[in-house]
């Protein structure tokens, strides 16, 4: 059993590419390791200081992790705020990472070139912020995508620097964890790259979508002219949807369309509208318990409390022994 930390900022709801990027191996993990899933939500002010309905997103996405299969009784499902530890923790770790280092992350200049009438403190100290919500817990495994690679490597560094600071063995050093081959990478459907929500209006499904809108989306998704010969390699928008296909759909289905492809008869539409509804099939029961917890205040409220109160006991307990290290002391 190793310990293992994630977040999610609230920035809006899931979608597929989620659903089978992560959550699905979130849940698989719940039954072995010892985890700890929140929401990131202090770090969604880093991009948007103010936010427009910040409970109601938390909400969203908590019920999207309840209603896809989170277990609050085997994960610790919490919402980062309520852990002020993980403040604390930040503030002391502020100490020992450097601006130069801080400066340098792909993230803070990616982002200081695109928001730059906001490039705030927090911005710059992300890093901080995420490497105390792995290290509180003293996790060894972080399921991440590529994209935050850099971030766990400065979670390692701050955290070989505090024990080299204090001469201890304090924090162990967490690395990204990969799913491998049980990492299903699901395609967007406007023609190029994987689905997410910030890249573009239709390119991605989100879990609670109503079946009109998915079939809206399905049928609009890009695809290019039909092979002109039999053999022809398809191009990447047509390769996407069979990627979608061999995801959503049984066997006989691929293979319909495969053959299809291969004689050059095929319909994109009769495609898409398959798709489409093997899609609304497979996400229809997800969206009825997502709405219901949603919706659910008492229930919500218990998860939380649950959540807070187990992450807060292991939180306070790194926080109280780091204190001790660095030699503050009661009287
Ligand atoms: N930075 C992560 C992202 O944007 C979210 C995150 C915050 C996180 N704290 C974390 C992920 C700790 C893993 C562990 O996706």
């Amino acid at each position: 059993m190793q310990t293992v930390v994630s977040g999610i900022r609230p920035t809006g709801n899931l979608h597929l590419g989620n659903y089978f990027g992560a959550i699905r191996n979130f849940v698989k993990m719940q039954e072995v390791d010892r985890c700890f899933f929140f929401i990131a939500d202090y770090h969604s002010l880093t991009t948007h200081p103010v936010p427009n309905d910040l409970h109601g997103t938390i909400r969203n996405v908590l019920a999207e992790f309840l209603g896809t299969g989170v277990d609050p009784e085997k994960a610790t499902l919490y919402v980062q705020s309520d852990v002020p530890e993980v403040a604390e923790l930040t503030l002391i770790m502020n100490m020992n990472a450097y601006l130069g280092e801080l400066l340098r992350s792909t993230s803070f200049k990616e982002k200081a070139r695109t928001q730059p009438e906001n490039v705030n403190a927090g911005l710059l100290t992300y890093p901080v912020l995420m490497a105390a919500d792995i290290i509180i817990h003293k996790a060894l495994k972080v399921p991440v995508g590529k994209d935050q690679e850099q971030h766990l490597e400065m979670t390692r560094t701050f955290a070989k620097r505090f024990n080299r600071m204090y001469h201890v063995e304090y924090f162990p050093e967490p690395l990204a964890y990969n799913f491998g081959e049980n990492l299903v990478k699901i395609p967007g459907l406007n023609g190029s790259g994987k689905m997410g929500k910030s890249e573009g209006e239709g390119n991605a499904i989100f879990l609670i979508d109503p079946p009109e809108v998915i079939r809206k989306k399905v049928m609009r998704a890009v695809t290019d002219t039909g092979p002109a010969e039999p053999g022809q390699p398809k191009s990447e928008p047509v390769e996407n949807l069979f990627t979608l296909i061999s995801v959503m759909s049984d066997l006989q289905t691929l293979d319909f369309f495969e053959e299809e492809y291969q004689a050059c008869r095929i319909r994109y539409g009769d495609l898409k509208k398959q798709l489409a509804e093997d899609i609304i099939r497979f996400t229809a029961p997800l969206r009825e318990k997502i709405l219901d917890i949603a919706s659910n205040e008492d229930y919500l409220r218990k998860v939380t409390r649950l959540g807070a109160e187990k992450a807060r006991e292991s939180a306070a307990k790194t926080v109280k022994e780091v204190r001790e290290i660095i030699g503050f002391k009661a009287f």
